[in-house]
Formats: C-alpha cells, structure tokens, sequence
C-alpha cells in the first residue's frame, strides 16, 4: 500500500535533500551512458566527482605489508572478537591518537591536534550536521562565502531547520573572502532578522582549489569574535595542497591571535579527500569548545564510524614513515595532475582560476556564453555534458554570483581518460572558434601568467609519469556502479 506524503514528516517530505534540482542531469547523462575505453568511448566521462584517486597503489602496498591491520586475515583474527564488540561512541583510543597524528603531519606538525576532542561523524557531511545541532536554534544561520559545495544546503539545513546565508564573493579578487562581504552579509542578515550565529569557511576551498592567506583567516577571527558567533573551519582538502608548507590552517591561527575566543572556533575535517576513502565515512568535529566536544560526543551516537574501520586505520595512520610518504607522494600527483589539465585546458584558450589545492579547476568559460546569465550557463552546460559528453559542474550549483564558471574534477580518473577528456575540449573548442571572443594570446596574458608555457598540447599529454604507481584502471572500475546508491546521493559530492 503506497503510504501519501501528508502521513509523513515535514522533514521527510520536504526538498532538504536537493535530489530534485536540475543540476543532476549531468550525473543521470554520466549514469545512462557512462564512458569506457574500449566497451563505451564515445560516452560522458565523469568529471564531476570530487575524488582522490591517485594513490590507491600506495595503500595497495601497505595493506599486503600489514596484514595484521585487518581482523580478517589469519594474522589479525585475534582481534576480531574485542573489535566486534567495541561500541563505545569515545571511539578505540588507538584510532583517536591515530587521526590526530594524521591532521598534525597533513599540517606540517606545526600545530598538535588532542586527540581527546577527536569526535567521530559519519563523514564530514555528519560533522556538519553534528556542528549545526550543537550551535544553532531551527531558523538561526550560518554565513557561508560563496562559491560554496553545493552539499552544505543539505548537510547544514534539512534535518537541523538552521538557515545559510550567502556572503557574496566575486571573481574581481579571485573570489576573496573579504570583511566588506562579511559585514554586508551579517548587516543583511539582521535586516531580514534572521540571527546569525557562525560563519562557516572551507579552506581549501570546494570549488574554488584556493586557500586562504594568514591575514585573511585573522581577519575572520576577528570578524566572529567581534559579533560573537561561530567559526566552523572545513579543512578536508588539507592534504592536496600542492606545497604543505604553504597552508595555514585555523589551528595554527588561533595560537598567534591571544585575544582570540576558543570556544568559537571548530574544525571539520575526514579522510574523504586526503586519504581518498569517502567509503569509510570518517569524518571528525574537533572543537576547542569543551561543551560542543561533550554534546558532539553523544551525538555521534547517530554516526559512528565503525570499530573495524577504526581499527584498520588506528594501524595505518600511526605508522609515520607509511603517512609521511604517502602525504608527500600524493600531493606530487595532484599537482602533476593539475599541471596537466591546467595546461591542456591552457592551450586551447581556457583559462581557470589560480590554485594550488584541491581535485579540481574552476575553469572560466564565460566568455563562451551567449550572454552573461544562468539561463545561458546552463545552455552551455548542456552543451558540455550532450556534445562535448564530459560531466562538469556549473558555477551556479556553487551558489557562485557570476554565471560562466565550472568545476572540472580531475582525480578521479586515470592518465589517459584524463587525455581524453582535453582532446574533446581541444576539438570543441575548435569547432567552436567564433564562440571565442578573445584572441588566445590575449587571453593568455590576462588570465594565465604563471601557466604560460609554448609546449604544445601532445607533449604536454606525454603521460611520462605514468608509471606502475598510477595503477591504470578505468574510471568504470575505479567508480564501482551500485544500483543501490541513488546517483543523486553520490551527486552530493
Ligand atoms: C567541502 C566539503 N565538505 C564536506 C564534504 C563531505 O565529505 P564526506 O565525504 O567526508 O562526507 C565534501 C565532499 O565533497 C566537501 O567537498
């Protein structure tokens, strides 16, 4: 008997979870004809997908070198009792001390994480949620620059009634968060009387591949101990930044700011990016306010990660030789992977904003829309998805204010799908030559002034690095297709 929506919850039966918008047809195009190889290459290559898969061969080895990290091999059975039976919602100590070591040496051990405010989530999407139960009233809002991961919408709002208010960042400063848009949108806010209680920043940025300067995050640690509300600093994609020793995360910017109030401040972070493993839904809420630590704890109940997993990566994240190496080689792939697109992109004329972060470009086509509008952002965007077959995210999703940017991921496939995908690009674009409105040299100087480089497009695509370490598989193997899971769901991400 089919239950009608009105015998259902509000919460249930409302749109928080986003399925609806327009902004799946690309995953539906990528699912309905999924690139292949040799079985299917003429369809869509997912390039919307958030992942990091470029060092799976390096947690390959470690395993086979581990087995005792795992409760099923004959050489860790013995823990499997004590593991089976583990639930408390503190977490194994192991797996605690563990994660902490990893958010230390992801940040050059410049700052020491207490692995006693480690608090477990169900990803950094439960975090999210956890941080908004703890910190805001149903109606009460968070301030969040945009462009921002489409996702927060769902994860900060549906279940929790709290709101989110845009603080409008523009590409005029490389989408800098600055204290004008802050004010702006705080003063704005107020006048709509919605009470805002956090500002919630995700550095390195998701979409945008930038992250924040020292002086920037002082100035919004300053900006939320003046209105007295909250910060929620999301720091997944630490690790990707291409230079470590570049990335000032907000733990570090709190010891040299004495006037600063603690117990304002949160860190959200997992191991969906870093590590690569958005499967093993680790996510971590790690506050310096002892009563949000306390209240999160009990909460967590709703999303623990599960002891086997803890165990595993209590292994795994404690061997510092097997962390620092991985660390450092994985940054070195992303950056050769982001080289390599970014010039490919460079050499037919396609600019993208500057980063040294993240899996993805935020690439700028507004110049191949027919006006500046959404309406024409999303025609082209079909365009991309049905001619070019490449799923691609619009600026739009992101909440961006300027209609003709896109997200391009660009490591969650292998060397070749990666050669693919530019040579489409190339050959649209030649097609396409009227639609360009600037010469490429031109565009070059104005948009690429680091990235210039006479190399022509096959040298560049010279996969020389691809060695036995990229484990060459096809994007159809390395997405595994569950009928189960609801390409919406994935969308998320
Ligand atoms: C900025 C940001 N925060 C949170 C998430 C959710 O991560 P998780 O898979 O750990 O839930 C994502 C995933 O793409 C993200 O980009």
């Amino acid at each position: 008997m089919e239950v009608s929506n009105n015998m259902l919850s509000k919460i249930a039966t409302n749109n928080g979870h986003g399925e609806n918008s327009p902004y799946f047809d690309g995953w539906k195009a990528y699912d309905a004809n999924p690139f292949h190889p040799q079985r299917n290459p003429e369809g869509v290559i997912q390039m919307g997908l958030a992942e990091n898969q470029l060092s799976f061969d390096l947690i390959k080895e470690w395993i086979e070198a581990n087995p005792s990290a795992s409760i099923c091999t004959p050489q860790g059975v013995s823990g499997f009792k004590h593991t089976a039976i583990f639930q408390d919602y503190h977490g194994l100590p192991a797996f605690r001390t563990a994660v902490a070591n990893f958010m230390n040496r992801v940040r050059g051990n410049r700052v020491k994480f207490d692995p006693d405010r480690i608090v477990m989530s169900g990803g950094a999407t439960g975090a999210h949620e956890t941080l908004a139960f703890c910190l805001a009233n149903p109606g009460e809002a968070f301030l969040v620059p945009t462009p921002y991961y489409p996702a927060f919408d769902r994860d900060l709002r549906w279940r929790t009634g709290v709101n989110l208010v845009p603080v409008v960042c523009e590409s005029s400063n490389n989408f800098k968060i600055t204290r004008e848009a802050l004010e702006s949108a705080y003063t704005n806010a107020k006048l709509d009387n919605i009470k805002v209680k956090g500002l919630l920043v995700t550095n390195p940025s998701n979409p945008l591949g930038t992250f924040l300067d020292r002086e920037t995050l002082k100035d919004v640690v300053r900006f939320i101990n003046d209105k007295s509300i909250h910060l929620v600093c999301d720091e997944i994609y630490a690790g990707t930044v291409t230079d470590g020793d570049e990335f000032v995360s907000i733990a570090e910017v709190i010891e040299e700011e004495p006037e600063c109030n603690r117990d304002l401040i949160h860190l959200v972070y997992s191991l969906s990016k870093d590590m690569g493993f958005p499967g093993f839904r680790v996510g971590i809420v790690y506050s310096y306010n002892d009563n949000v630590v306390s209240i999160a704890r009990k909460m967590s109940s709703f999303g623990l990660v599960s002891t086997q997993t803890q165990h595993m990566l209590a292994s795994m994240l404690s061997d510092n030789e097997f962390v620092e190496n991985f660390i450092s080689e994985s940054r070195v792939r992303l950056a050769h992977r982001h080289d390599m697109f970014n010039r490919g992109l460079a050499q037919v004329g396609i600019g993208s904003l500057e980063s040294k972060a993240g899996l993805f470009l935020w690439m700028d086509l507004r110049r191949f829309l027919k006006e500046p509008t959404f309406e024409a952002e999303m025609t082209f965007w079909r365009t991309i998805i049905n001619d070019i077959k490449l799923n691609v995210s619009p600026g739009q999703s992101f909440h961006c204010s300027e209609p003709g940017w896109f997200r391009v991921c660009f490591a969650n496939m292998d060397d070749e799908t990666t050669i693919i995908a530019l040579w489409r690009i190339k050959q649209f674009v030649r097609k396409n030559r009227n639609l360009e409105i600037k010469t490429r040299k031109q565009f070059w100087l104005n948009n690429l002034p680091l990235r210039s480089s006479s190399r022509r497009l096959d040298d560049i695509l010279t996969p020389h690095r691809m060695s036995p370490h990229y484990d060459i598989l096809t994007p159809h193997r390395m997405s595994p297709h569950s009928p189960l899971a609801s390409p919406l769901v994935r969308a998320q991400h």
